[in-house]
């Protein structure tokens, strides 16, 4: 097992040596797995194709590191605890033997339907044990997993299986999300009509719902898992063999297919996990994401089970049944770590005070935060009313390219700074550029943030389309690595993010492309074009805010346009890539050859027009003045 940092000075020694020699330094890391075969080299690796190897011709099985490595140890230690939606049915907890015995099982199932080595599989499932179940099935077997979130419409569950070619669908007739009740199989089989790759969709019931089985496509659960062997041997795997591909929407374009390979991602998983969060046997970790996103990924799932630790799966949302249930969870089960979002620490503050401070909280000692930057008033009420101010907040920075957290205070080690993400782990290596790519060296400078030398988790390519990658993340700054992210560096070297500087908006620490709401939007039959920026939100952190000119509307047209098109964008990408605000306008601002003025647009969706600048290079000036006028917000000059 990976022996975690312990002190400041350590700290300090283990980021030298990793910069010095980061290949002897991740060779120890990687000594503490098991390997079926050692890589001959720890790595090889350019940053202009790009070409990243880690580990390279070593033989492994990521299950094996979570099973059989642990299973001497830990096989009667509880693995994996799930907790409904609704707080009185049953939980389950699954012990690392029981939890390895259910994988194999779905393994010996995928096999026995054609699924093998670099298969890529969809699940969509919702947030109950069958999900870790198939995703480690899936490594288990060399088959790719793509999990889509379930909140995805069907739109984007079909371009997402289309893109990777997927043979086999892991779901559920229905799931539970507070009081509602989504038809997800319903969804599936309008996805599937137009996804020729699809051999059969394995259908897990979890709801009463009953739906329509296609017959020959369709298998129940149950009859997927008849007269399957608990007893599986696992493939051996290359190190950077694809262990997943998970779709993540960027500036231009669709959704693209971040792809990850075993060995880096497995040795930073827990690398990062067993220091960040400071472990400690016995604990008991709580991660609020869903398994459809990476935090879900590297922190639910991969991360707490390599390290061997008792980790948290949490069906529902935080407000239901009431806005107590998390710290509920945290009585219930005497958790140790809790990982969450500010988006949801935002929602929670808004409830009142009482939810929380008539909780029993106390055996908590590590917080985390993950997904956007955490404002300090959120960081204040986590710090006090959660933390009771004797729990470390960890404020992790890192993104679906990364694989694993990046810059993060080591709990109870690294000074706490609100809203800072603090220094970067061992083996990462950031640098603050200007626009022209020029690094920006010394202390209190801000710039936006790449990163210099590879760590084992980085991005290897977008599935189907390496060129892409390149472009996205490697062409902006020769020879290095650009996140996307603004960030400053203060007098103590200390990092606080900045938010994106591109296309993308953070909406409650989920990323939207405007490009991708755009496209959706302009799908209306009487939509000409439209523009979409991001504006401050007291909750989700940005809300979404659409520009849209019409064709001539009816007065009844003009009644119903704003709700169709957030009911288009909810159906083409899915409910969080709503508009909140939508302005009609009769023209946006462009230059004179075309391009969209949207930092124009973002400054009035934000309230300031005080600060537009030169606006005399449009086409047609006028128009910010009726956008001004017709601003949702009130506008100050
Ligand atoms: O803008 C940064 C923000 O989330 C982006 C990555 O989004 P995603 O790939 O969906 O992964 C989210 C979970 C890792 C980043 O480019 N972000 C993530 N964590 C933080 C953050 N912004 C500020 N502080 C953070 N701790």
């Amino acid at each position: 097992m990976i022996k975690k940092i312990s002190s400041m000075a350590e700290y300090h020694q283990q980021y030298q040596e990793s910069v010095q020699d980061p290949e002897g330094f991740w060779a120890k890391q990687a000594e503490t797995f098991m390997w079926q075969k050692k890589w001959d080299k720890v790595l090889d690796w350019n940053f202009k194709e790009p070409n990243v190897k880690w580990f390279v011709n070593g033989k492994l099985n990521i299950t094996e590191n979570i099973f059989e490595r642990n299973l001497p140890t830990r096989r009667d230690q509880v693995a994996l605890i799930w907790e409904p939606n609704d707080p009185k049915e049953k939980e389950i907890k699954l012990t690392y033997g029981q939890l390895f015995e259910k994988v194999c099982v779905v393994a010996n199932a995928l096999k026995k339907q054609g699924v093998g080595k670099g298969d890529r599989v969809a699940i969509y499932l919702p947030m109950v044990p069958e999900l870790p179940i198939a995703m480690l099935a899936c490594a288990r077997i060399g088959a790719v997993h793509s999990i889509v979130f379930a909140g995805f419409s069907a739109t984007s569950l079909m371009d997402r299986i289309n893109d990777s070619q997927c043979k086999i669908i892991l779901t559920a007739n229905g799931l539970f999300r507070g009081n509602k009740n989504v038809a997800l199989k319903s969804i599936v089989d309008e996805a599937l009509v137009n996804c020729p790759s699809i051999e059969h969709a394995i259908v897990l019931r979890r709801t009463g719902d009953p739906i329509n089985m296609v017959e020959g496509r369709d298998i129940w659960w149950e009859d997927f898992l008849k007269g399957v062997s608990n007893e599986n041997t696992a493939e051996v795997m290359d190190s950077e063999d694809t262990l997943f591909i998970l779709y993540t929407s960027g500036s231009t374009g669709k959704p693209k297919g971040v792809l990850h390979t075993i060995g880096g991602f497995m040795v930073y998983a827990e690398y990062s996990f067993m220091n960040v969060f400071q472990y400690n046997e016995g604990d008991v970790y709580f991660c609020t994401a869903d398994i459809g996103w990476i935090t879900g990924h590297s922190y639910l799932a991969y991360g707490p089970l390599l390290a061997g630790a008792t980790s948290i799966m949490f069906e529902g949302v935080p407000s239901y049944p009431d806005a107590g249930r998390f710290w509920d969870i945290v009585d219930k089960y005497k958790v140790t770590h809790f990982y969450t979002a500010p988006t949801a620490i935002r929602a929670l503050i808004a409830m009142g005070d009482d939810w929380v401070t008539s909780k029993d909280l106390s055996s908590l000692k590590v917080l985390g935060s993950v997904g956007e930057p955490i404002n300090e008033e959120a960081w204040k009420w986590y710090n006090d009313l959660v933390g009771k101010g004797r729990c470390p907040i960890v404020d992790t920075w890192w993104q679906t390219e990364t694989g694993g957290i990046l810059i993060s205070p080591l709990a109870g080690i690294t000074p706490l700074k609100p809203s800072y993400a603090t220094l970067p782990l061992p083996g990462v290596q950031p640098v603050l550029v200007d626009p022209e790519g020029n690094v920006i060296e010394g202390n209190n400078v801000q710039g936006n943030l790449c990163m210099k030398f590879p760590w084992p988790g980085i991005i290897r390519s977008t599935y189907g389309d390496h060129d892409r990658c390149r472009v996205n993340y490697f062409a902006t700054y020769e020879n290095l690595y650009f996140t996307g992210d603004g960030a400053k560096r203060d007098e103590d070297g200390f990092y606080r993010i900045l938010g994106r500087v591109d296309d993308v908006i953070n909406v409650s620490g989920h990323r939207i492309g405007t490009a991708e709401v755009e496209d959706a939007i302009n799908q209306h039959p009487k939509v000409v074009e439209s523009a979409v920026v991001g504006y401050p939100h007291p909750i989700k952190g940005a809300g979404i805010y659409a520009y849209v000119t019409t064709e001539h509307l009816t007065d009844d047209q003009l009644a119903t346009i704003e709700k169709e098109i957030v009911d288009l964008v909810s159906k083409l990408i899915g409910p969080i890539a709503k508009p909140d605000k939508i302005q009609l306008t009769p023209g946006l601002p462009k230059t004179r050859s075309g391009k969209i003025m949207r930092r124009i647009l973002r400054k009035i969706g934000e309230g300031d027009a005080s600060s537009l600048g030169d606006t005399s290079t449009l086409l047609d000036p006028s128009v910010v003045e009726d956008i001004i006028k017709g601003a949702k917000v009130d506008v100050k000059r």
